[in-house]
């Protein structure tokens, strides 16, 4: 386990993933009756961007750095407010020196009857992050497997709330597993939001991932993509992906609002893009695209 997410917290690829968990947060608490938010592969919750592995890659820049003091429309800032208050909260006025891992954004979103647990299975983060919420009686740390903590964990006895799973992609094969998780997570928790974060370094994986999704027919399935440049190196990440699986009815038109604004501070070269398809049964189609468009098409 060599990868450390101190050395890409705050990047474009967070960004999306966070925006789109603080919505997802947001809607749950819409409705008084407490939820659960499970976080499969946490981190360790707070970044500190002064620090050297942030410093060392300076991925934040590119990220929350274009993202915090953006002047955006009223209505692209109030669906992204969720999610910057959670960052804003985190930092002084005008300053930008600590980032919020997901395991943070929903602790800061959650109501006084919300529970979470986070998971992690890397020695010294697990230890971080337990010290983090050492004090927090709604908060659980675990340090599993996130793969047996997504079958374990689920359903949770709230029968409402969001699953996060955000793997780090260095095992081999963990594509393959990621398809056979969701699965098996959709069935143990049929009314839970799951959200699943997938990187878009090359274009055809990603397509394949698409089509087996698509095959699985769930009754509503999202693929929400963001790419901050042309997929032409298929070394590095130039895109990110997060499938929506029950999404919020509200959140398809909340995308369409945002990602415009998203792809475009976010670009990182020619053909900064995003898409967002639907890849569920209700559509009789194996997928339906709902919204398309490059950095430059709209504001
Ligand atoms: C992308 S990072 C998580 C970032 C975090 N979800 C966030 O948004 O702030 C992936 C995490 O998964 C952890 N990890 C790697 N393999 C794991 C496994 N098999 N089970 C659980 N966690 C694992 C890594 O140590 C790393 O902290």
């Amino acid at each position: 386990m060599n990868y450390r997410h101190a050395y890409h917290a705050g990047n474009f690829a967070d960004v999306l993933k966070h925006a789109v968990l603080a919505l997802v947060i947001a809607h749950l608490k819409k409705k008084p009756a407490p939820f659960r938010v499970i976080d499969t592969h946490a981190g360790v919750g707070l970044y500190d961007l002064d620090a050297e592995p942030a410093t060392k890659t300076g991925e934040w820049r590119e990220g929350i750095g274009r993202i915090v003091d953006a002047d955006l429309p009223q209505d692209a800032a109030r669906i992204l407010a969720p999610y910057l208050g959670v960052v804003r909260g985190l930092n002084a006025p005008g300053t930008l020196t600590r980032y919020p891992g997901s395991p943070v954004i929903a602790r800061r979103l959650m109501r006084a009857g919300d529970r979470l647990v986070a998971n992690e299975l890397h020695l010294e983060d697990f230890a971080a992050l337990k010290e983090l919420f050492a004090r927090e009686s709604q908060v659980k740390v675990l340090q599993l497997d996130g793969w047996t903590a997504l079958k374990s964990l689920l359903p949770p006895k709230e029968r409402r709330g969001v699953v996060l799973v955000d793997p780090a992609y260095e095992a081999p094969g963990e594509l393959d597993r990621l398809v056979q998780g969701l699965k098996d997570a959709a069935r143990r928790f049929a009314t839970g939001t799951i959200l699943l974060w997938y990187p878009i370094k090359d274009v055809k994986p990603v397509a394949a991932l698409r089509r087996q999704i698509a095959e699985l027919a769930f009754a509503k399935a999202l693929a929400v993509e963001l790419m901050v440049r042309a997929p032409d190196d298929p070394k590095r990440l130039n895109g990110a992906g997060l499938l929506v699986i029950n999404a919020p009815f509200t959140l398809p038109d909340q995308l369409d609002v945002l990602l415009p604004h998203l792809a475009r501070l976010l670009a990182q070269g020619a053909g900064a893009t995003f898409r967002v398809d639907e890849l569920g049964r209700e559509t009789g189609q194996p997928s339906v695209n709902l919204g398309k468009g490059s950095a430059k098409d709209r504001p």
